[in-house]
């Protein structure tokens, strides 16, 4: 079929802002928005700049904003799209180039929850048990791939780049209550900053946005509970 493509480019080398440029492609019934990219590469402007690695929804490097919704480019089916296709940078984020954006903040956030785990016991002989029940507690946040959709579509976030922002939340989590680790009260004071999780106002973007299902929002306020339940 035939698609209008039209994606937000910036060269910061000759531009002064972005702007849309168009492209008429012919997509196959199985073709992603990631193709169509690749089609215009290889095709009609071998400028065009994004980031992709994986193709298939495993390293979280080609988020976008597609059609008004941040997505991964490599999941997006075009016959589920449509004919009219809008690609842009992720939003809240400084562009560097057409489709990439600087993801250096995003990750600094990150890297502040501490996402790893910690404890200075003894090493077991074997490995550190752990019961399925125990296990399950955090197993919605292990499934992030850090691609920045939540974060870069959450409205508090754009009010306030300051904010931790929810995908550094659910990768504290995902610590927080794993039963081996030792560093959930130094998270959860982390996050009981004025600029943790109470910035979060519920608005439920970054739900929609996640490629993995994940259910953003719970992990938020569970965090928050923790945190009330620690002072009280
Ligand atoms: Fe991406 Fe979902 Fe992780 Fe956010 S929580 S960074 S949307 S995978
Ligand atoms: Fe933002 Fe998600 Fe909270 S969109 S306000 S982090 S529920
Ligand atoms: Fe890896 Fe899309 S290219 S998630």
């Amino acid at each position: 079929m035939k698609v209008d493509l039209r994606i937000l480019r910036f060269d910061p080398e000759r531009d002064g802002t972005p702007h849309w440029e168009s492209y008429e492609l012919e997509a196959g019934p199985m073709d992603r928005v990631l193709d169509l990219l690749h089609a215009v590469k290889n095709g009609p402007d071998g400028t065009l700049t994004f980031r992709r690695s994986c193709g298939h929804g495993i390293c979280g490097s080609d988020a976008m904003m597609i059609n008004g919704r941040n997505r991964l480019a490599c999941k997006a089916r075009v016959d589920q799209i449509g004919r009219r296709i809008s690609v842009a940078p992720l939003p809240g984020l400084p562009v560097v180039k057409d489709l990439v954006v600087d993801m250096d903040g995003f990750f600094a956030k990150y890297r502040g929850v501490r996402p790893f785990l910690i404890n200075e016991a003894e090493e077991p002989e074997r490995e550190r048990r752990q019961s399925p029940e125990q296990r399950a507690r955090y197993d919605d946040t292990t499934k992030c791939i850090l691609c920045g959709a939540c974060t870069s579509s959450c409205p508090s976030f754009w009010a306030n780049p300051g904010y931790v922002g929810p995908a550094a939340i659910v990768n504290a989590h995902r610590f927080i209550f794993d039963s081996r680790d030792e560093a959930g009260d130094e998270r959860l004071e982390i996050l009981s900053d004025k600029d943790g999780v109470w910035r979060c106002r519920t608005i439920f973007n970054c739900v929609d946005a996640c490629p993995r299902g994940i259910n953003i929002t719970r992990a938020i306020l569970e965090v928050s509970s923790a945190i009330v339940e620690r002072v009280s």
